[in-house]
């Protein structure tokens, strides 16, 4: 084997050359830190997000092609990259030179909030472009099933997608031949074309055109070197790693036979994330590159033989085009295994991912091994000793030695059979989230009759989820055999099955009693489908199938994307150049989508910069006896680790009320909390160095976990608020009907996309310091630090540019964490960085914490017009009716409804479900103080102007609205003024950006600032009304005028009194209403969002396009909250789901296939700015509107199931949720475990 002297590749049509490559090093951290490419982002680490997703290109000289594929940069280990050439979103388009189309479309298309989500976005499109340059809709949306946000709520980036289509302004989706907008949308009513309403939000005649011509080229010295280099192993020796790529199968299986043990690294997507999450390490890895005989694939008479190299998007592809050629009965297999294909993990993964890691991981959820199990599938071994087959069955799947690969061998190939005549195969998922989410239960199902007829010949049944890896139920189905296809039979193997594939009540994963259902609701489906085919084909005896159970196995409704917006235009008589009432793009969106938009972790490593990693406890309730820091005090890099004992006297600081101390070194009251901090000269010392902390716990009691348990144990936090209404008690005495209840809504991870992250740079001079940092309050973090640094606050300055997504989550405890970042760069004069991984970063924010509601009512209470609030305060409901009656039209709801229940009659095992719930959404804060602003405006005498003020952008468009108030007030174009970013040099005491406020707070104040400067500059400018900016600006200056002020709002007048439960803490409410419709599948709790018509009272909106882009995007996060998210927690209290592949948000498949939204005519003027109303959170509850839909359609299932009483659904309605509620005969048949008989995986919290 040769040594290769050095690693060669690409980046952006530049050679790079790396001569001590470290194996450990992934591509992503090699981009940002090495490089200094920040255009790439670290969402997670694991593959599960998209952020980091690159296009890799590579030359094949046997098919003398170029590939070019979508590739997650964090999962990608350099040295894998031997003669690739890798695109970023710095080598796409920019704006120092040309922006690309792509870049330019989901920007102008409103497509970027945080931006934070948008190179990855980018990047999946741009690639797509480059194979397929007039992508089908279904091809865009399969391209971005890999890329997670949190701000859009998808449907911008999908707009801006679909102008790539052959036909975008259509909805692809031509039924009948004809587009589906222009049949007049599902009886939605046309909106009339009157000249005020506006239906779009961009124009797409000012777009770039896409020319392929414009694209980097391939690297033409890869092309010379794939052709003419003699093909070596090559081999990269790191300080722990060693890795050996051979290009040839002789040199793979020398390889191997020297390094049994060595993993073979295909796609890296199973051996990457164990490494990275469960702390395995190989110190030699054998990276196979570019051998034929794993890539290739043969189709001959009876089987299909698949490389084992060849990556799951080729198989895919290869499927696709053996089911195009062969008769339909040979391809069952085939069908089914593409069908899964589909939906596992997102494209970048499957591009990545190899069918052989695939099989050989054996993960215990996997796809596609439960169907290749069923198939009699052979994978053929090769070694140095030679060549052996293995069938793929149970024993292999259970690793029992003598099935298994033999360490020296290595897998060449898959044999598939095709299926033949009488055969049936059919494949099952159900997972958290339709989309890119591992199943919780899968399997594979086969079954072959004899000739003609219905007699069972063979069977086969495999699980995926329910077992450490795929279990095959061979008892069960060897009993099966001679049995006819009837009922009888499926009774039978219902009993047999759950029999043998068993679930104790603790089993890793949970939702026990979900996993067996599954089991069988799965196999009913499969009896159905095959009788079903078997009526088609004619046997005597098949049994016909009722239409109403036809449901059971067809794919849940599925439109295509279709969306439509409606506001009114800005009034024709303002001034032609006034922004305020415009769809403005957010002005960070260009940047964002060249990924020039700076974050915090994005700014350059500072002069001998260290890394700070927090230790964090492992116990809910604990005291700590003991911490050994020796041994990482001892590992190279490491500099200090801080502790309790460092801060003494500055270790607790006031949040709200109550002290919170930074780090725990004696008790400790969750798992997540803070213990100690470790500074080392790298962040992989610092992480290394963090790992190695021993801390020993006692444990204390009570363990409180759940509300339940607190209120158990009287464990509260705060004083207990209480707001009465009239005589509850007399009024519950004389009515009629009492409906009572309660209702537990879980907790929400924030999930914002950039991490938390910190730079604090010390500047030598005066104890100055600097706090670079990604949070919504800068204030309370120059408070916290200067506390900690026992500094006056005029010597810490907090600046922060644009954070990534912040939802509520970037506040206190990002305060905690600075101060500790700041104390350790205060002690060592050096600047640290702190910038946490998804998992910690999960860990230790906690998130929004779950809420448990009891109530009693006594009538519907809608508001009337005039009406007052439980506390007494007035309100005129007007526009709150208008919506709900706007909504009710819109949507079509009577007759949806009519249509819901035809349909639901119609159907036995598909329900769907039809809500609407209207929204009163109160802003305010809750006294005058905490909504004071201020801002400073400078003008220069060029004309240009610079605007700051307390507001932090956090993809909500802030600034993009600031400059719009600017622009209004001073009359002067949006291009000439400028927002550098907030901080708290330029704007003191701010108060926190959060509440739905901060346009609405720092409007005022930038308007005032704006009004006194021009106050002050009236005499100028009247004197020179026809003058420029530049000249008035010259003449102040030439009078000695000053041409910078402040500006200052003092709040909105607040006031509550809890003690008579009176009071005004609102300044208004945002009114809404939104219809949503769903489909479930009562087998396997799945559901499908269809449509969702919402109308808002949104004031005079100051720009529509970023006020829709908040109530759609916090509709989004709605439905999560109430259907999707779900955190789990172990009866300890440690927090399992700790990153997107557990924790499953929103994803594009999770968008309702058609939307409307509809913005309220702007009606009531208020003293708010410009009678505008803030936006950004009241669109959450609406999602809330799904969980209604979704309730509905389980009540008519449960009420066709003869089961009529009050029905109590918990948030989020998950699909355990909704199967478990369906309830049916195959609900009845699963065994139960009787509770305190077993102790579960995880705790309901
Ligand atoms: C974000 C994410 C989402 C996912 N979602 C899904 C999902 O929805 N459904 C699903 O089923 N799976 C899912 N997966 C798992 C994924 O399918 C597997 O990780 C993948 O198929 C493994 O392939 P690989 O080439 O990356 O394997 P690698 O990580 O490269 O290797 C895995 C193992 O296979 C061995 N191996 C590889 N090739 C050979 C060979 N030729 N001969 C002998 N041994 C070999 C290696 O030694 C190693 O032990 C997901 C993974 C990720 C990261
Ligand atoms: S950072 Fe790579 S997928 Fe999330
Ligand atoms: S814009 Fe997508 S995560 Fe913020």
């Amino acid at each position: 084997m040769d040594r290769a002297a050095e690693l060669l590749f690409y980046v952006n049509g530049r050679k790079v050359i790396e001569k001590n490559v470290d194996p450990e090093t992934m591509l992503l951290p090699y981009l940002r830190k090495k490089l200094r490419l920040t255009g790439t982002k670290y969402g997670c680490g694991t593959g599960g997000c998209g952020a980091c997703t690159v296009m890799i290109s590579r030359y094949n000289p046997t098919i003398k092609r170029i590939s070019h594929h979508a590739a997650n940069a964090c999962l990608i280990p350099i040295c894998s990259l031997y003669g690739a050439a890798v695109t970023t979103i710095e080598g796409i388009g920019s704006t120092k030179a040309r922006i690309h189309p792509v870049q330019e479309r989901i920007a102008k298309c409103h497509g970027t909030q945080c931006g934070f989500c948008t190179p990855g976005m980018v990047m999946s499109i741009y690639t797509l472009l480059r194979n397929h340059p007039e992508p089908s809709l279904e091809q865009l949306i399969d391209a971005l099933g890999g890329n997670l946000c949190r701000c859009t709520g998808y449907r911008p980036i999908i707009d801006a997608c679909k102008t790539f289509c052959k036909t975008s302004g259509c909805c692809q989706s031509r039924e009948n031949g004809v587009c589906y907008l222009d049949q007049g949308i599902n009886e939605l009513p046309e909106f009339e074309e009157v000249n005020k309403i506006s239906l779009k939000l961009f124009s797409e005649e000012e777009f770039l055109p896409l020319d392929p011509t414009q694209e980097l080229i391939f690297p033409p010295e890869l092309m010379i070197m794939a052709e003419k280099q003699p093909q070596r192993t090559r081999i990269f020796g790191g300080d722990r790693m060693t890795w050996i790529s051979p290009t040839t199968l002789t040199a793979l299986l020398e390889a191997k036979f020297k390094y049994p043990q060595a993993p073979v690294v295909m796609g890296n997507t199973s051996v990457g994330p164990e490494m990275k999450l469960k702390g395995v390490f190989h110190p030699v890895i054998i990276s196979p590159d570019g051998i034929e005989e794993l890539n290739f694939a043969n189709c001959s008479h009876n089987e299909l033989t698949l490389g084992a190299g060849l990556s799951l998007t080729q198989v895919q592809y290869i499927l696709g085009e053996v089911i195009q050629n062969l008769p339909e009965e040979k391809t069952r297999m085939y069908c089914a295994l593409l069908k899964h294909l589909t939906t596992l993990a997102g494209s970048q993964i499957r591009n990545m991912a190899s069918l052989g890691g695939h099989i050989v991981s054996r993960h215990l959820d996997s796809d596609l091994n439960p169907l290749l199990a069923v198939g009699n599938c052979t994978l053929n071994l090769l070694s140095k000793k030679g060549k052996r087959q293995v069938p793929l069955n149970e024993e292999f799947l259970r690793r029992c030695p003598s099935a298994d690969l033999k360490p020296e061998e290595i897998l060449i190939s898959v044999k598939i059979l095709h299926s033949r005549k009488w055969e049936f195969v059919s494949g099952f998922r159900q997972a958290q989230r339709q989309q890119n989410a591992l199943a919780v239960v899968n399997s594979g199902m086969r079954v072959f009759f004899g000739e003609g007829g219905d007699i069972i010949r063979e069977l086969s049944i495999s699980y995926g989820g329910v077992g450490p890896t795929t279990v095959c139920a061979k008892n069960s189905c060897r009993k099966l055999i001679g049995r006819p296809w009837n009922e009888e039979m499926l009774d039978a193997a219902c009993r047999l099955v759950l029999d043998e594939v068993t679930l104790p009540g603790s089993a890793p994963g949970g939702r026990v009693e979900f996993k067996r259902t599954l089991i069988v609701s799965f196999l009913f489906k499969f009896y159905l489908e095959v009788s079903q085919i078997l009526k088609r084909m004619g046997p005597v005896r098949s049994p016909g199938l009722a239409d109403k159970c036809k449901s059971a196995f067809e794919d849940l409704h599925s439109r295509h994307h279709c969306s439509t917006l409606k506001y009114e235009n800005v009034d024709s008589k303002k001034h032609p150049q006034d922004p305020i009432g415009q769809p403005i793009m957010h002005l960070s969106g260009i940047k964002h989508a060249t990924g020039e938009a700076i974050y915090c972790d994005d700014m350059p490593t500072v002069d001998r910069e260290l890394f700070l990693s927090f230790v964090t406890s492992s116990r809910a309730h604990a005291k700590i006896v003991s911490i050994d820091l020796s041994e990482a005090l001892s590992l190279p890099g490491v500099v200090d680790i801080v502790t309790e004992e460092h801060l003494r006297g500055v270790n607790s600081f006031c949040i709200l009320t109550e002290p919170e101390k930074l780090l725990r070194t004696e008790e400790v009251s969750c798992v997540g909390q803070l213990v100690c901090a470790v500074i080392a000269e790298s962040e992989v010392q610092a992480k290394q160095a963090a790992k190695r902390v021993k801390v020993v716990y006692q444990d204390l009691q009570p363990l409180i976990l759940t509300i339940e348990e607190a209120i158990q144990h009287n464990s509260f936090f705060e004083t207990e608020r209480k707001l009465e209404y009239g005589n509850v008690d007399e009024a519950f005495k004389v009515v009629d009907h009492i409906l009572e209840g309660e209702i537990h809504i879980g907790g929400q991870e924030h999930f914002y996309m950039e991490t938390q992250s910190m730079l604090v740079v010390p500047k030598g001079e005066d104890q100055e310091i600097d706090v670079y940092v990604s949070t919504q309050f800068p204030k309370y973090i120059q408070d916290i630090v200067a506390s900690t640094l026992k500094l006056p606050a005029n010597k810490v300055m907090c600046h922060v540019k644009r954070v990534g997504g912040a939802f509520g989550g970037k506040t206190y405890k990002t305060g905690i964490m600075a101060a500790i970042t700041a104390f350790a760069a205060n002690k060592h004069g050096r600047a640290v960085r702190c910038v946490l991984e998804r998992g910690e970063d999960m860990l230790i924010t906690g998130g929004r914490h779950p809420y448990l509601g009891k109530y009693k009512v006594r009538m519907i209470n809608m508001y009337k017009e005039i009406d007052q609030t439980p506390y007494k305060q007035e309100i005129n409901a007007k526009n709150l009716i208008q919506c709900w009656k706007e909504c009710m039209d819109m949507s079509s709801y009577s007759l949806r409804k009519a249509a819901v229940e035809k349909f639901n009659s119609e159907n036995y095992w598909k329900k769907k479900g039809l809500a609407v719930v209207p929204l009163k959404f109160p802003v305010g804060l809750g006294s005058v103080a905490a909504g004071q602003a201020a801002a400073l405006v400078h003008i220069y005498l060029d004309g240009s102007v610079l605007v700051t003020h307390g507001g932090i952008e956090m993809g909500q468009g802030v600034h993009t609205k600031m400059i719009q108030v600017v622009s209004r007030e001073l009359r002067l174009p949006m291009s000439s003024i400028h927002l550098r970013g907030t901080s708290t040099e330029t704007v003191p005491n701010t108060n926190i950006s959060g509440g739905s406020t901060v346009a609405d707070l720092n409007g005022l104040a930038v308007k005032d600032a704006c009004q006194t400067l021009l106050k002050r500059l009236e005499p100028i400018i009247s004197k020179n009304p026809q003058g420029t900016w530049k000249d008035w600006a010259q003449a102040a200056f030439d009078e000695s005028i000053s041409l910078s002020a402040t500006g200052y709002f003092r709040g909105y007048e607040s006031n509550m009194s809890w003690e008579t439960g009176e009071g005004h803490p609102f300044e208004y409410f945002v009114y809404g209403a939104a219809c949503s419709e769903v489909e479930i599948d009562c087998l396997t709790g799945a559901h499908k969002n269809i449509r969702t018509d919402m109308v808002m009272d949104v004031g005079c909106s100051i720009n529509p396009a970023l006020d829709i882009g908040q109530i759609e995007g916090a509709f989004t996060q709605g439905v999560g909250l109430y259907t999707v998210e779900e955190l789990h927690y172990s009866p300890q209290g440690v927090l399992y789901t700790r990153g997107p592949n557990q924790y499953k948000i929103p994803a594009i498949c999770d968008m309702p296939t058609e939307l409307h939204i509809s913005l309220l005519p702007p009606s009531q003027s208020s003293n708010t700015l410009y009678s505008s109303k803030g936006l950004g959170e009241s669109g959450i509850f609406l999602g809330c509107s799904v969980f209604f839909a979704i309730h509905d359609a389980v009540n008519a299932a449960r009420q066709e199931r003869g089961l009529f009483g009050p029905l109590k659904l918990n948030s989020p309605l998950t699909p355990e949720k909704i199967r478990m509620a369906c309830e049916d005969k195959f609900t009845k048949m699963i065994p139960k475990d009787k509770p305190g008989s077993y102790v579960p995986w995880n705790v309901p919290i």
